[in-house]
């Protein structure tokens, strides 16, 4: 969603403002701004689009000595909440006086009454959002300290917000603020970096501070002074940055995505390595705990997460019944905090989440925390606002993410989730030999989906035959039903075609009237104990004239003969399977977009993370 870059240190402010917003355009944004400080004034240009219109407008308002000479400023990429994404609505916005600017991610919830406060003092707003609000109340309370004057308006404000402020009266500073919205800021060598995301960070420095909920820091060239709201001095650990800039550029492909589809036999070998323990058949996870009396007390898994995440949760529900003998669930986690749910100290909660910012999951941790459940996390992005909200989790190790699609999040979520099952399990009924077969499965991951992806030829051909259908169905029965869900999403996502995934059986039930000549079914049919039932499910969608494309097992004769077209995936555990037939998907989808000439990367309307409910 939106992103925050503030810089104040030696160089030109403007590069380093412009270069860190390109690299969170992965976020996903419709228009951008940048505000620098110009002598005693602040000058502002915005642009709604891409990263690129901003630049261009910035380089043809400004003059080249500004460019040069403006060592501080702030920058943001906004996805329209309050308004649409017009260049009056971009950030930064300017309190009353001109004399401040904002960047703001997050929401102000009563804006509308601190709006109506302010107008009736006689401030004029330029635009729908609620970012101007706060900019406006901060000029309000400026009585000549910035800092006192942002603390003095945060503490009227009820919402979440991650922000950097830049007055003109104040030129040596920035300050900046969290609730609910991440904010980082990078320690260099006489600069300082602020972001909400470490990726706009790391091509400068590796050390980061990352700041709680309720921080406010000023950030001088050369210092951090962190306090809470109330002016109490906090302090905050710099952290190294694991990431390097390298990490976040495409590296030869045409798309994020594809690249980290390719990545995923590393990602997953990163995710797996040193994780399995191949004499007890076991899995070593230092995140749950290393005590199994303490796990071997809990009655119950809950999961919660949103999109894909919900996704491989789905599976993993499979995975801990299977496994472990223990009941699990699955609840979205929008869901979760307002349906009340009936949580004690046995119970289990897994947040899932690769950004490990999701609002609603967060939210879901806060409530399950609450009601005393054993909580912990399963999160890509190290340092997260989830991560650290539950203490205690197991990193995915994937690397950066950076297409919206998530694909080797995903991967690696399900590999950590059987994982975790396995551990759960052989503290309970699963026998020393099952286990030792099922890490070695497991362990085999990587190179199942390196198989898939040599396929990406013959795939995309296959593809080629599926681009001009609107709708598409995908289905799926145990395991594979979340897979089938999650081929659906990648479709929808990044080609446009509105595609549903079911449970096999559910097609009857009502799906099936939409079937017509022609309607492509996707059928993930691997084998397993519910394979036979899915081929019948398939042999009902011909017989109404759909065209089917499979998802079969490699050898699988049966199976290749009752689909129009088929990708064969390596055998494998039926749980094991899911992962290979999920990357068949995420290649197909991949392939249907890009021949109907889809942007890929930044699909329409969507954020990398979701940081508002
Ligand atoms: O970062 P999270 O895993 O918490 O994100 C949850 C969803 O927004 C995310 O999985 C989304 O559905 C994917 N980008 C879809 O590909």
């Amino acid at each position: 969603m939106c992103g925050i870059v503030g810089y104040i240190g030696k160089v030109n402010a403007a590069s380093v403002l412009i270069g860190g917003l390109k690299r969170l355009e992965y976020r996903g944004y419709d228009s951008a701004g940048i505000a620098l400080l110009d002598g005693d004034r602040v000058t502002v240009s915005k642009a709604s689009g891409k990263v690129a219109n901003l630049s261009e407008r910035a380089h043809s308002n400004w003059s080249p000595e500004l460019f040069q000479k403006a060592t501080i400023g702030i920058a943001h990429t906004r996805w329209a909440t309050h308004g649409p994404p017009t260049e009056v609505n971009a950030h930064p916005h300017l309190d009353g006086s001109g004399g401040i600017a904002l960047v703001h991610n997050g929401i102000i919830e009563n804006y509308r009454s601190l709006r109506a406060r302010l107008e009736a003092k006689g401030d004029v707003f330029l635009s729908e959002t609620d970012t101007e609000v706060l900019a406006h109340l901060i000029g309000d309370c400026d009585k000549g300290d910035l800092f006192q004057a942002v603390c003095d308006a945060l503490h009227q404000v009820v919402g979440t917000f991650g922000i950097a402020v830049i007055s003109s009266r104040e030129p040596d500073r920035i300050i900046t603020a969290r609730r609910g919205s991440p904010i980082v800021i990078g320690v260099g060598d006489g600069e300082t970096i602020i972001a909400s995301d470490a990726s706009a960070i790391v091509a400068h420095t590796q050390r980061v501070i990352y700041l709680d909920d309720n921080d406010i820091a000023i950030v001088t060239a050369d210092a951090v002074d962190i306090r809470d709201l109330d002016n109490v001095p906090v302090t905050r650990e710099i952290a190294e940055l694991e990431q390097d800039a390298a990490a976040t550029e495409k590296g030869g492909f045409d798309h994020f995505m594809l690249k980290e589809i390719h990545e995923q036999p590393d990602s997953l070998a990163n995710a797996i390595r040193g994780r399995l323990d191949l004499q007890l058949g076991s899995s070593v996870l230092a995140g749950m705990g290393s005590s199994q009396r303490e796990l071997a007390e809990l009655s119950r898994v809950v999961m919660v997460g949103c999109g894909t995440s919900l996704h491989a949760a789905m599976v993993g529900q499979y995975a801990f019944e299977d496994l472990a003998d223990i009941h699990a669930g699955v609840q979205q986690a929008a869901e979760f905090r307002y349906r009340n749910p009936i949580l004690g100290s046995r119970d289990f909660v897994i947040a899932i989440s690769q950004s490990g910012e999701t609002a609603d999951t967060l939210a879901a941790v806060k409530e399950a925390k609450q009601k005393g459940a054993f909580v912990m996390s399963l999160v890509n992005v190290v340092g997260s606002t989830i991560a650290r909200e539950t203490g205690r989790g197991v990193y995915l190790h994937a690397g950066p993410e950076i297409s919206v699609a998530s694909t080797k999040a995903f991967t690696c979520q399900v590999s950590v989730l059987l994982m975790m099952a396995l551990r759960l399990g052989r503290g309970r009924r699963y026998s020393r030999d099952e286990g030792l077969k099922l890490a070695r499965e497991i362990q085999s991951i990587p190179s199942l989906v390196q198989q898939v992806i040599d396929k990406g030829e013959m795939i995309a051909e296959i593809a080629a035959k599926y681009l001009d259908n609107e709708h598409a169905f995908f289905i799926g029965r145990g395991p594979m039903y979340p897979v089938a869900l999650e081929g659906a999403l990648k479709l929808k996502e990044i080609s446009y075609i509105h595609a549903e995934g079911y449970h096999a059986a559910e097609l009857k039930h009502g799906p099936i009237a939409l079937l017509q000549e022609g309607t492509p079914v996707i059928a993930v049919a691997c084998e397993g104990p519910a394979k036979d039932k899915t081929l019948g499910n398939v042999e009902e969608c011909r017989a109404r004239g759909a065209r089917i494309l499979g998802i079969v097992t490699e050898g699988d004769h049966e199976a290749e003969d009752v689909m129009d077209d088929f990708i064969s995936v390596p055998r494998a555990h039926p749980l094991v399977a899911t992962i290979p037939a999920v990357v068949a998907l995420q290649i197909f989808s991949y392939h249907v977009a890009r021949l109907r000439g889809c942007e890929i990367d930044q699909p329409r309307n969507l954020a990398k993370s979701v940081t508002v409910e």
